[in-house]
């Protein structure tokens, strides 16, 4: 039966029993880890969040009744325990941070009773992810997971208190906006008082901290949930949190500055980790070019080459055809890989089309100087060496190529080069490597909806310079204001100078192929709000589940979200979403349709 606590107060976390309490008297509370008997003494291992503390019955000291009760401890009850701080005479354990002394309990109260768990309360628990996430409360009750929060609490208190000493103020933007797709799908609320209408789930306060500039706010702040309806990934989820912020009267090299010194001082603080900067920054051609990716892994090497005009000539049509279509051929050069057999090297070209590659051609050096080819009967010897010295080919080296569009080459090549370095264990341990990607184009084209679309957004500022390229065909050539911060291979957070002036603001829109009147129906309150005075102003967003993950060094920012959804954007214990009731549906004036 439960106890209650009434007439107890806990004056300690487990972990804060220490050395120079012996002979104290404390009261502690927590879970029971597990129970061990030894004859007259039974011995448990009670846990809380701060970790695991030896708790003592001894007959003689608890009384016939208390010591019969500890006798029924399981693991996960709820316990209260009244006693004295003791050094222990055996069994010290080096482990732990309470590993030298006990508690000899004096009273017992179990204020709790458990089921057994489904799986241990333990740390790194090998169990399945389903099990895990239907029960998370349990799951996140394991000392891994625990650390994890603590830390993240922590990089928020860091976070804020940095950003208040820095004069920047932290305002709460709508959950229920209006609905302005562009980027990610909408997760949409239906209204009850407005029959048919909907508002959307924020992706992001974007337009929002942009009127707070205008309203004069200077610099603003937040800690913000938002919500995208895509597809979930290691480092997606449907509901997530930025770290949101917007700066007015700045440019690129302020936002850059500023944020430079939030990172360092937060890595410092809560990971006593010194980050250099300033921070290396890197055209995104550069990026795209050196790495097929515009949020490069820096800490290994495999970088992308060109070998275009090597092989414009050359009898091999794959290479040939890609370069009649505008495209291009780039190659990597797998260090030491050239004994890989056929099996694996097929692998590596079914790996190359599930990318989107049509294929991926292999140019193995041999260690006799000779080459094991999918392509070398179609060129000549000179053509061989060239392309071999291109890419620093030595004997043993595997020299990989992809022939095609541009966007597919990067994308297959840059994706290839991280999936290898995976394999071949060539990335560096515990090292942080950051990186500003610095002028993205501003705009990208889309096959799926035929028409250029923002890279970033409508809003990001083109350098000046570009902006007669806006509507010409050269449009994809116009450079953005906007910049990505990467850590270690991921998009960390990214942001842009907006455009404070109307004449261009019109013809980004214009470029984008919305008429005045479309842009008015969107965006109409942003650009009145602009007709009242704006100061030039600029932001950036973290993801700061990508931030706690890179910094505790989990996989996935599951691991770092108190209550995360798996793939189908499910969340397993709860089973959202559910359907509703008709009751409720009819209030909202809506009517699901039946699936075929
Ligand atoms: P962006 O769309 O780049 O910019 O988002 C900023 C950062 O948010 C994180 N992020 C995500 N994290 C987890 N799950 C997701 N589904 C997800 N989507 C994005 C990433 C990303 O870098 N309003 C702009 C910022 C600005 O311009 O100021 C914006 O939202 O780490
Ligand atoms: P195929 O002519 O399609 O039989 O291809 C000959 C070789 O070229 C095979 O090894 C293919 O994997 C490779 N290959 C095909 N398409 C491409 C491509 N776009 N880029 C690189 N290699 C390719």
């Amino acid at each position: 039966m439960a106890e209650s606590i009434e007439g107890l107060h806990r004056t300690h976390r487990c972990t804060e029993v220490t050395n120079d309490r012996i002979g104290q008297t404390v009261t502690v509370m927590g879970w029971v880890q597990k129970r061990r008997n030894l004859g007259s003494l039974i011995f448990i291992d009670l846990r809380d969040r701060s970790g695991i503390l030896q708790i003592v019955f001894d007959e003689p000291q608890i009384g016939g009744d208390g010591f019969a009760k500890a006798g029924t401890l399981r693991s996960e009850y709820v316990v209260a325990v009244v006693g004295t701080v003791a050094k222990r005479t055996a069994a010290i354990n080096e482990k732990l941070a309470t590993g030298d002394i006990e508690i000899i309990a004096k009273e017992l109260r179990v204020l709790s009773e458990a089921q057994t768990p489904p799986f241990p309360i333990e740390e790194n628990l090998q169990t399945k992810d389903e099990l895990r996430l239907k029960h998370r409360y349990l799951d996140l009750r394991r000392p891994d997971l625990q650390k994890n929060f603590i830390l993240r609490s922590k990089v928020c208190k860091s976070i804020r208190n940095f950003l208040d000493e820095e004069g920047f103020l932290e305002v709460e933007t709508p959950i229920l906006q209006k609905s302005t797709p562009e980027g990610a799908r909408d997760y949409l609320v239906p209204s009850r008082i407005h029959p048919g209408a909907f508002y959307a789930l924020p992706q992001s306060p974007q337009l929002f901290k942009q009127l707070l500039m205008c309203s004069g706010f200077d610099r603003y702040y937040q800690i913000a949930k938002c919500f995208r309806d895509e597809d979930l990934r290691a480092d997606r989820q449907p509901e997530f949190t930025q770290v949101d912020m917007e700066l007015s009267f700045v440019d690129v090299d302020d936002v850059i500055d500023v944020n430079e010194r939030l990172i360092a001082r937060v890595f410092k603080e809560v990971l006593d980790i010194d980050i250099p900067v300033p921070m290396q920054r890197m055209d995104w051609q550069e990026a795209m070019d050196r790495f097929g990716s515009d949020k490069p892994d820096t800490r290994f090497g495999m970088e992308l080459c060109d070998v275009s005009e090597l092989v414009k000539d050359c009898g091999f049509g794959v290479f040939t055809g890609a370069l009649a279509d505008g495209g291009s051929v780039r190659g990597i050069n797998v260090k030491g890989q050239a004994s890989m057999g056929r099996k694996q090297i097929d692998k590596l070209v079914e790996e190359a089309k599930g990318m989107g590659a049509k294929g991926l051609a292999y140019l193995g050096i041999n260690e006799d100087g000779t080459y094991k080819s999918s392509f070398a009967k179609f060129m000549d010897d000179d053509g061989l060496k060239a392309l071999t010295e291109a890419l620093k080919g030595e004997p043993g080296d595997l020299l990989l190529f992809a022939a095609d569009k541009n966007k597919i080459v990067w994308e297959v090549l840059g994706s290839l080069r991280i999936s290898l370095a995976k394999k071949l264990d060539l990335i560096p341990e515990g090292q942080f490597n950051f990186l500003w990607v610095l002028n993205f184009p501003v705009f990208e084209w889309s096959d799926e909806q035929n028409r250029y679309l923002a890279m970033h957004h409508p809003f990001t500022m083109p350098y000046e310079k570009d902006v007669p390229l806006l509507l010409t065909d050269d449009k994809d050539k116009a450079k953005a204001k906007a910049y990505d911060i990467v850590l270690n291979g991921t998009e960390l957070g990214g942001g842009s100078v907006r455009i404070h002036q109307d004449d261009i603001q019109e013809t980004m829109f214009e470029a984008l192929g919305f008429t005045k009147e479309e842009a008015h129906e969107r965006f109409g309150f942003l650009l009145d709000a602009f007709s009242y005075g704006v100061p030039p102003h600029a932001g950036l967003a973290y993801g700061l589940d990508r931030m706690v993950m890179l910094m505790v060094g989990a996989d996935s920012i599951r691991d770092v979200i108190a209550f995360p959804k798996v793939k189908d954007a499910s969340d397993l214990m709860t089973e959202a979403p559910t359907p509703v009731d008709d009751v409720q549906l009819k209030e909202l004036s809506l009517q699901v349709m039946q699936s075929e």
